[in-house]
């Protein structure tokens, strides 16, 4: 059994590749740009006669929020057409598809943790790009699975952790936002999270196929998060951390709209695939402890 990887550079893709190689079981091919693309069906389909893979995991995405809403059609194209493709091949070819997709397909006038079965109403082209994605991967077949998380961070590539450390370098004082509620989610705590399922497709002949919820266990605002960061710095040895001010949505204007609130109720996952979750400020913490051994402060 050959289980394909696509988005495989990514700040997720990275770590479930890291988190596979650790693992026995079936071979992994992990795949990017520019050797994989999902939005060209051709040669994603050539590709697929060539690996025959039983599994496919898709981390691949457009992830720039802001820029999307004026680079609606790349957007699109990844998050939306990209989903659609691996989708129609998996089902042509016998495979099953793990896709992962964000809170930002709700539009966060909630004050109770999402569930999957909400309706989506997402406030901004990525979101709506997203929603558009997961309904192409579903329409293809009930079997495949899509993973929604919320507030990525982790060891590899841009994420809010990496910002805000870079920052206390630079600067005595942020602004950081305090009316928007969410669930921090640790990248290799998803990785294992998808591993845990992929494990579980290749051992089991059926399976419950649907969307999930995924991420770290409580809810927060990005000013907390921030506080968290630096709280957690301090106690590891960063000599100055900035003073934190909260500020509201309103005085922090962003090019794309975002849900004032979007946690996400996860209790889908733990139910049908034994998956819980972790405290968000203990993988925050172990996180920049491993960020810190591997580059020191340097972000
Ligand atoms: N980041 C978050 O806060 C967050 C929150 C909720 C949900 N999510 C979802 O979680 C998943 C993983 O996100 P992430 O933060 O790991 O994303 P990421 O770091 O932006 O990684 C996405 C990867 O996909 C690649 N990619 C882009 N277009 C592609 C294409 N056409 N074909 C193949 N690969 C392509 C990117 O390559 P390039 O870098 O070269 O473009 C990048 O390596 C995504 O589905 C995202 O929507 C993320």
């Amino acid at each position: 059994m050959t289980i394909l990887l696509v988005g495989s550079r990514g700040q997720l893709g990275r770590e479930v590749e890291n988190k596979k190689a650790a693992r026995s079981g079936s071979d992994m091919v992990a795949m990017d740009l520019p050797e994989i693309d999902i939005t060209d069906l051709a040669k994603l389909s050539q590709m697929f006669s060539e690996l025959k893979p039983s599994i496919v995991i898709n981390t691949a995405a457009y992830t720039a929020v802001d820029a999307a809403e004026t680079q609606a059609d790349l957007c699109y194209a990844v998050n939306r057409d990209g989903p659609a493709n691996l989708a129609g091949l998996c089902v042509k070819t016998g495979a099953t598809l793990i896709h992962i997709s964000t809170d930002y397909v709700f539009d966060g006038s909630g004050n109770t943790p999402y569930h999957e079965d909400d309706p989506v109403s997402p406030i901004g082209v990525y979101g709506k790009s997203k929603a558009e994605g997961e309904n192409a991967v579903m329409a293809r077949t009930g079997e495949h699975i899509v993973i929604r998380t919320s507030w990525l961070y982790g060891k590899y590539g841009k994420n809010f952790v990496k910002t805000m450390l870079r920052l206390a370098m630079e600067k005595d004082t942020l602004h950081v936002v305090n009316d928007q509620y969410g669930c921090p989610t640790c990248a290799a705590d998803l990785a294992e999270a998808v591993l845990m399922i992929a494990d579980f497709l290749e051992k089991q002949n059926g399976h419950e196929g649907g969307i999930y919820h995924y991420c770290g266990e409580g809810i927060t605002t990005w000013y907390d998060f921030a506080t968290s960061i630096f709280d957690i710095a301090a106690e590891l040895g960063l000599a100055k951390v900035p003073k934190v001010v909260p500020v509201s949505t309103a005085q922090f204007p962003t090019a794309a709209k975002r849900p004032l609130f979007s946690a996400l109720d996860c209790s889908g996952i733990e139910k049908s695939f034994g998956i819980g979750l972790r405290p968000w400020k203990q993988s925050l913490k172990r996180t920049i402890q491993e960020m810190v051994t591997r580059q020191g402060w340097n972000f």
